[in-house]
């Protein structure tokens, strides 16, 4: 799977999102370590701070499949500018999929290929736990 057939993943995913209020479609497609893909859309609610981005819905879907082992994640919207996860979404990857690539996507098609690690530094994990 190359990151252009994950992106277009992605982008049929986006037709899902169920964004009502904020009219911002996004969608992601998660490859597994196995080259399985799970996607998903962001799906907003009237009490908005219930909102699931689309990146969290893609993990949360495979992570409850059993899925354990991440390679990458594309995200699409229908903006000019690079999509970039939000900061719940670069912590949450950051728990569950630390060495995975993320994929940014603008409107004309063009593509960043960035890790979490980059995108989360001094970050809060597990480790702190323990202590
Ligand atoms: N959103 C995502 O799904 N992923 C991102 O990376 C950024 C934001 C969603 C959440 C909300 O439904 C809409 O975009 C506007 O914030």
């Amino acid at each position: 799977m190359n990151n252009t057939s994950l992106v277009r993943k992605a982008q049929l995913a986006k037709k899902f999102s169920y964004s009502p209020y904020s009219k911002f479609r996004v969608g992601a497609a998660l490859l597994t370590a196995s080259g399985k893909i799970f996607t998903g859309c962001n799906i907003e609610n009237s009490s908005f701070s219930l909102t699931v981005c689309a990146e969290r819905t893609a993990l949360f879907k495979a992570i409850s499949e059993g899925q354990k082992k991440f390679t990458a994640i594309a995200i699409v919207s229908d903006a000019e500018n690079y999509i970039p996860p939000c900061g719940a979404c670069r912590q949450v990857m950051l728990e569950l999929a630390p060495s995975m690539d993320v994929i940014l996507t603008n409107s004309t098609g063009k593509i960043i290929v960035t890790k979490v690690k980059e995108l989360i530094p001094y970050p809060f994990t597990k480790k702190f736990l323990h202590i």
